[in-house]
């Protein structure tokens, strides 16, 4: 039989070598055909078997990205979601139940559907590259792992490693996989056919998980288990927001991790979590994120080496991100020990995450302190992260220009100074373009990818490319106060301000945010970032006339900058808050709308002025840049789903009763 998306080759040797092969795709998906085709050669396998089947991928970007995204959002009803879970379990079952050795050769990302069908196998062999990933992301489309993920991972590695990586959705790369016993063997990709002979011809006995592995899915301690990770999941995610981690465990406790066992009643139901509005906008919220990431495909440009002038907070941070990202990093400040920090900083940061002490060194290697700046010459793009004042800028820029290589692109993580602002000083204005990052560099996704009236479309796509290049999301914006993310958050952070300022306690005030699905409190939010920057991000984004928050004013003052003094608006012990207990006089529901509603409102204007191209990219770029209630789509479509009669009026209620900066934008007409 000939397949559309499989192949299937049989050796005189007995064995037989399945490749995943999706038509007419550049990555491998699960979708009902591929499924469907799947099932018929397991059909065919059964009644001829090899002595042994490997399981390959014919693409170089992994063995299989899950299952096809696109499937999930043409579903129009509960039961066709069912009906795909069902499709993919059982085709996976019949996988387990060939009665000869099976094994699934891993390279590449092997995301959802692809662990699962690995599972299904045998064995597991997988690349030993920086690249090759196992993980159940799942949860973070706000789903479960129910092609057999929640059923067979918990047996092979034990319920604790298995839980955690469901409920995290992170991915394992092959050394860690083969430590928690979720790979036989890990081999270059070059070796794979050997690999696969060897295992099939004398299989060894399947991995079992160790006795204290295994004991966690005996019935009294799985409970115990369960509620564990119910409660370390409720620290983070409340269920009403986010039902799909608290499906998993209630999927691996109470049915075996078979959701065909799962009655429809059940909040852990497929059908019940697929109709959980979180889900479509999870989903919606990966697609732009795919978006986003195909956005730097066009560009030509390829950066190699870059120059980072200011080895500060962000500077400092940027460069080590982008050596770590394996570029070659030259880093400038007014002397080596003001760059020294950062150094230090940076061998922390490739400690963490890398590991292995080659690995280190070599990223190490990447970052070299430049204090007398000889890498400006060399660099095809600098990044200048000096401080925020234009007229220093300028007077670096112009020293700098004539000393760049032809076709070297500048760059400005300025965070208030409009480009055209400091375009003048250049002779080729075309070639600066804002990359606007995010504190703390390493752990944000997202860069604002400025547009100066000058900025030519090629530095627009170049900046957007090497984004990509280092990693991160690119936003692409007009240069315009705030751009998108800090227009956004400033007047939500402003108003629970002035709340406080009125007396309402700031337990409470972020109780509402986050009750509302904000990750951190806007008062705990100011705190961290540091008062002394929200006193200047206001002064530069405030509205004419806007009156700076009276305990912010004190709080500067008293010189109490939140945590890095240990004093804000909260006292600050041992790096966290301290909050007093929970009270319920009051209507966390009104606080919430009253300190989104200057956010959503000012995400539409931002639409309306085309400072971003669309509502969607509004919503993910303020999503990705401060953590906006991702289960409700971001801020646009919060309002969407809530309805735009319902919150117009609560907005000239407000207006009324506080004033002009709740006056509705003439977006929300068009744009909602
Ligand atoms: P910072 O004060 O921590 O660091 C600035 C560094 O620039 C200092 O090390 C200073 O010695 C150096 N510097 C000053 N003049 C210089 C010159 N002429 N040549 C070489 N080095 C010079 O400041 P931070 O917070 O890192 O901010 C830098 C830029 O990043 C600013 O434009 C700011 O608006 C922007 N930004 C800051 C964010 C934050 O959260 N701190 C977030 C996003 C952007």
């Amino acid at each position: 039989m000939s397949y559309q998306h499989w192949r299937l080759e049989r050796e005189d040797s007995g064995l037989a070598f399945l490749t995943f092969d999706k038509a007419n795709e550049s990555t491998n998906t699960f979708s009902n055909a591929a499924l469907n085709e799947l099932s018929a050669i397991a059909d065919e396998l059964a009644k001829s078997p090899p002595k042994g089947l490997a399981i390959l991928s014919a693409k170089d970007n992994g063995f299989a990205a899950g299952a096809d995204i696109n499937q999930f959002t043409s579903f129009k009803s509960a039961e066709e979601a069912k009906a795909f879970t069902k499709l993919g379990l059982d085709v996976f079952d019949k996988i387990a139940a060939l009665r000869f050795p099976t094994v699934a050769m891993v390279h590449g990302f092997c995301m959802g559907g692809g662990t699962e069908l690995s599972l299904a196998c045998t064995y597991r062999v997988m690349d030993d590259g920086p690249k090759t990933k196992m993980a159940l992301p799942e949860v973070l489309i706000g789903i479960v792992p129910g092609w057999g993920g929640a059923m067979r991972m918990p047996k092979l590695i034990g319920a604790g490693q298995a839980l955690d990586l469901m409920l995290t959705g992170r991915g394992v790369n092959g050394r860690s996989a083969k430590r928690m016993g979720l790979a036989d063997v890990v081999t270059p990709r070059r070796h794979f056919m050997n690999a696969a002979r060897m295992l099939l011809t004398n299989p060894p006995a399947p991995h079992k998980p160790s006795f204290g592995q295994a004991i966690a899915d005996w019935p009294v301690i799985r409970n115990i288990v369960a509620s564990k990770a119910a409660s370390s999941v409720s620290k983070k995610v409340a269920q009403k927001h986010y039902p799909a981690p608290y499906a998993i465990i209630d999927l691996w406790q109470n049915y075996g991790g078979d959701p065909r066992k799962v009655p429809d009643s059940s909040p852990t139901s497929i059908a019940s979590i697929f109709s959980h509005p979180t889900t479509a906008n999870l989903i919606r919220i990966f697609k732009l994120q795919e978006r986003m990431k195909a956005m730097g495909k066009d560009s030509s440009t390829s950066i190699r080496h870059v120059h980072v002038i200011g080895a500060g907070a962000m500077g400092g941070d940027i460069a080590a991100w982008c050596a770590f990202r394996g570029l070659t990093v030259t880093l400038q400040d007014l002397s080596a020990e003001r760059i020294a920090p950062a150094i230090k900083r940076a061998a922390e940061m490739y400690k963490k995450r890398l590991k292995q002490p080659h690995l280190i060194q070599a990223a190490m290697d990447r970052l070299i302190p430049d204090p007398k700046a000889d890498g400006v010459v060399q660099a095809d793009l600098i990044i200048e992260a000096i401080v925020e004042n234009p007229e220093i800028k300028k007077k670096l820029y112009a020293d700098i220009e004539p000393r760049m290589k032809a076709g070297a692109i500048l760059a400005t993580n300025t965070s208030s100074i409009p480009l055209q602002q400091l375009s003048g000083v250049l002779k080729r204005p075309e070639r600066l373009v804002g990359l606007h990052f995010f504190n703390p560099v390493a752990q944000m996704m997202l860069v604002e990818i400025v547009e100066g009236p000058q900025t030519s479309p090629e530095v627009m796509q170049a900046g957007i490319a090497f984004t990509r290049q280092i990693d991160k999301l690119p936003m692409p914006c007009k240069s315009a106060p705030g751009f998108l993310v800090n227009r956004v958050l400033s007047p939500y952070l402003h108003e629970a301000m002035l709340m406080l300022d009125e007396g309402i306690p700031g337990e409470i005030i972020d109780a509402a945010a986050r009750d509302f699905g904000m990750p951190m409190g806007p008062i705990e939010l100011a705190d961290m970032v540091g008062l002394d920057i929200c006193y200047a991000v206001g002064h530069e984004l405030g509205k004419p006339g806007q009156k700076v928050p009276a305990k912010l004013q004190a709080c500067i003052d008293a010189k109490h900058l939140g945590k890095k003094t240990g004093q804000g608006f909260y006292r600050w012990e041992n790096g966290k808050p301290v909050k007093s207990g929970p009270r319920n006089d009051f209507d966390l529901v009104a606080l919430a709308d009253r300190m989104t509603l200057p956010a959503i409102n000012e995400a539409i204007a931002c639409v309306r002025e085309g400072i971003v191209v669309d509502s969607d990219l509004a919503d993910a770029g303020v999503i990705f840049g401060t953590g906006f209630a991702p289960h409700r789509g971001g801020p646009i479509q919060a309002a969407k789903a809530r309805g735009k009669d319902e919150l117009l009026k609560i907005m000239a209620m407000f207006e009324k009763q506080y004033g002009e900066r709740f006056k509705a934008d003439a977006g929300w007409q068009m744009v909602i």
